[in-house]
Order: structure tokens, then C-alpha cells, then sequence
């Protein structure tokens, strides 16, 4: 009877830290992120991407971040849940960070998304994917 207790017990705090969640393991194409390499892509993201995306993954036009504007063409979208960031496969958001979007192609329907395989690598492009999967969830 003890010992099932004692297993109760340490089933329960296993449980219990499982849940906290900052302890949740972030993965970008296979590979597990650290905090530290979390922390850096958060701190690219603020310097290469928020000023489109919003400082949190609002989107460029907060109020309404899905629809386009007076002008017909649709802004960077939300990085948070009220986007579809969480839909495309990491090697996919990889390529089209270092590639750039399709308003390169269709620049009267969209704001342009840039292309930054030159100033960034595939690295610290997927440092920031690491930190935009810790915010695709959140519906402030
Ligand atoms: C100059 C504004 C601008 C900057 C800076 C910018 N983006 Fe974008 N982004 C856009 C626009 C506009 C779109 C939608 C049109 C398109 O996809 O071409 C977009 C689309 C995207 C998409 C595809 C949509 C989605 O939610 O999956 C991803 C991923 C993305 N951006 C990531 C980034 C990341 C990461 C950075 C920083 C390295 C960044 N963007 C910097 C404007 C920007």
C-alpha cells in the first residue's frame, strides 16, 4: 500500500512538472531548442521581424490582422493564434523567411514580406521559428 502511494506520488509530480509550461520542449525540424537559442530568437525577432509582425505576433494591422486594408492588399499576418503560422511544416516557414512570401510575386495584393537569406542563416531563421511556436498558440 505504501509503495503505491509513494508510486501515486511520483506519477503526480511528474504529471505536475510535465505541465508547467515553460517547460515545454520546443522542436524546429527535428531539432530541440534551448532557452538560451529561444531567447536569442526572440531577440531577432524584435530586431528583424516585429516591426511588420507586431512586438507579439499581432500582425501589422491589429485591430482587424486578417482582412486587407483600404488599399485591397493584406499585411503581415499575426504570429499568435489568431494566425495560421502553426499550419505550415518548420522547413516550410524556413524557406519562406529566407526566400521571402508571395507578395514578392503579388505585390499589388500584399505588403511585401522580404526575403533574408542574406542577412540571416537557416540557423537563426529557425531560432526564431523556436521562439514564434513558444506565441502561435496565445489568443490575447
Ligand atoms: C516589411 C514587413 C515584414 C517584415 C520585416 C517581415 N515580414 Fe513576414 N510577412 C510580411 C507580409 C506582408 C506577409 C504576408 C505576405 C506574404 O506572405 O508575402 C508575411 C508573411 C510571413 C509568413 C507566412 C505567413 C504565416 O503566418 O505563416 C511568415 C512565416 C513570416 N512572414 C515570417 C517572418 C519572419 C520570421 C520575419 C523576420 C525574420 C518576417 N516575417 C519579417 C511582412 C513582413
Amino acid at each position: 500500500m505504501r509503495l503505491r502511494t509513494s508510486l501515486l506520488a511520483g506519477l503526480l509530480s511528474v504529471l505536475l512538472v510535465g505541465c508547467g509550461s515553460q517547460s515545454a520542449t520546443i522542436t524546429v525540424s527535428g531539432v530541440v531548442f534551448d532557452e538560451a537559442q529561444i531567447a536569442q530568437g526572440r531577440q531577432l525577432y524584435a530586431q528583424y521581424c516585429a516591426s511588420c509582425h507586431g512586438a507579439n505576433g499581432e500582425g501589422q494591422f491589429a485591430d482587424f490582422p486578417l482582412l486587407p486594408d483600404e488599399t485591397g492588399r493584406f499585411g503581415a499576418p499575426p504570429h499568435n493564434g489568431y494566425g495560421h503560422t502553426s499550419h505550415h511544416p518548420d522547413d516550410w516557414l524556413i524557406a519562406y523567411v529566407r526566400d521571402g512570401g508571395i507578395s514578392l510575386r503579388n505585390p499589388a495584393l500584399y505588403y511585401p514580406m522580404p526575403a533574408f537569406g542574406d542577412q540571416l542563416s537557416d540557423q537563426e531563421i529557425a531560432r526564431i521559428i523556436a521562439y514564434i511556436k513558444t506565441i502561435w498558440h496565445e489568443r490575447p
